[in-house]
């Protein structure tokens, strides 16, 4: 067993020179970030079959449509009703994107747009520093903290810096620190969040904490915006219900991003919904940046094909098969990872539901990111280096963050193993776990 997972030594470790006992020699030089996925779910946790069989009638049913109108700026109207109805809104609030970040940049740009409207009804000059200001936590969706920055880079080259400021707010295994959101909750337009197993926190807002927010959002007159693709994949108890939903489906309140993407493992089809306030729909309907005006319509093939499957209950089918076929062998894990992790690896939150589960290791003072990587060629594991998920460069500064896509995790066995070949892969000890 060994042999096959750790063909040789790879490190000269420091702790050998005396034949003292490795454990001696650890030093907390850095801390090291893990995020344990499950890599990409293979296409038997997609409901490929159902879509296939519903593409055909479907694209009949919507024929006349498809060839001869465009889908316009909010998606596909069909879609759109079927959403609306789904979640109990007027569709008038609901606009689909082509994935889950496009309406986060959407939504961004509305926000902008805003501002600047806002600051010129006060002041009645037209402002071009005029800023937004979006809370974010520390440690978040990587593509989300991308989309704030590459909007900053589009404006820096028009000579105009920032016109996104980022606030990074700490969050624990139960949600925000509450007295650090509280301090700079004034100073904020905007905070993006992911509630329910986020990315890659794996963690789950406790309800206290999700009253406490919205209360300091209605106090201090900041929109939430809630990202929350993983909220049915719940393994263990059902997870409180969304802020969405806590703020009476208010959208002026959180605007509620919900990306097939991950609720029934849909990547392909590129499909989000979102409710949102009228301002942003306006963004997109009007604006010169409209989806309209840059590609004169939305994509509308793949909704013309999931209307009639959302409308008869795939989310709510789907997403219960994941919570049956993902759901044991999640908890399983849970149960055997502190076991057999010890205290090598702190886990963020315990793991209840979604892709992640965020750690933290204390690694040798010798290690670097290539030995680590080199080790994980070794153990057999897929591990890549990477950055971008803390918000706040400064405390990116100060650790390293690796992904680990977990080989499928069936049994005890399995689980055992994978520990063992983590502790190879950061610390270069081979221990026989019992
Ligand atoms: C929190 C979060 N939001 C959004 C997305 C993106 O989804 P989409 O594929 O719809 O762009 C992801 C994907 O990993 C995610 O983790």
């Amino acid at each position: 067993m060994l042999k096959k997972f750790f063909p040789e030594r790879i490190f000269k470790s420091k702790a050998h020179d005396g034949g003292q006992n490795i454990l001696w020699r650890i030093k907390i030089m850095f801390e090291k970030h893990l995020d344990v996925t499950r890599g990409s779910p293979p296409a038997s946790l997609a409901p490929i079959k159902q879509l296939a069989e519903a593409a055909g009638p479907a694209i009949m049913a919507d024929a006349g449509k498809l060839a001869g109108y465009y889908g316009g700026a909010l998606g596909h109207p069909g879609l759109r009703e079927v959403f609306a109805k789904r979640e109990g809104v007027s569709v008038d609030n609901v606009f689909i994107s082509p994935g889950g970040m496009l309406a986060f940049r959407w939504t961004l740009e509305a926000a902008l747009r805003r501002k600047n409207y806002d600051t010129y009804q006060t002041s009645g000059v037209f402002d071009p520093l005029a800023k937004v200001v979006i809370g974010v936590p520390v440690v978040t969706y990587d593509r989300a903290i991308k989309t704030i920055a590459q909007i900053n880079r589009f404006y820096e080259r028009l000579n105009v810096p920032n016109k996104i400021d980022v606030v990074c707010i700490p969050e624990g295994p139960d949600g925000p620190d509450h007295r650090v959101l509280q301090g700079v909750a004034h100073r904020l337009d905007y905070y993006y969040v992911i509630p329910t197993f986020s990315n890659p926190l794996g963690a789950v807002w406790s309800s206290e904490a999700r009253h406490k927010v919205l209360t300091l959002a209605k106090q201090f007159s900041f929109v939430i915006i809630e990202d929350s693709p993983y909220e049915q994949l719940w393994y263990g108890n059902e997870p409180p219900p969304r802020l969405f939903n806590l703020a009476d489906k208010n959208p002026e309140v959180v605007i509620s991003m919900n990306s097939l993407t991950k609720i029934i493992n849909l990547a392909g089809v590129r499909s989000c919904y979102s409710i949102a306030p009228a301002w942003v729909m306006e963004f997109l309907l009007n604006s010169k940046n409209s989806p309209a005006q840059l590609f004169i319509s939305q994509p509308v093939l793949a909704s013309t094909i999931l209307e009639p499957l959302v409308q008869d209950g795939l989310i709510e089918s789907h997403s219960e098969f994941l919570r049956k076929r993902v759901g044991p062998i999640v908890r399983e894990i849970a149960q055997l990872f502190p076991k057999y992790l010890g205290d090598f690896i702190q886990l963020h939150a315990e793991p209840q539901g979604g892709y992640f589960f965020w750690g933290q290791v204390v690694a040798p003072e010798w290690s670097s990111d290539k030995m680590i990587e080199l080790a994980a060629k070794n153990a057999n594991l897929k591990l890549q280096a990477g950055r971008g998920f803390y918000a706040d460069s400064e405390a990116e500064g100060r650790h390293r963050t690796f992904r680990i896509a977990a080989p499928p995790l069936e049994n005890e066995e399995d689980v055992r193993s994978f520990v063992q070949r983590l502790r190879y892969v950061f610390t270069n000890e081979v221990i026989e776990i019992v």
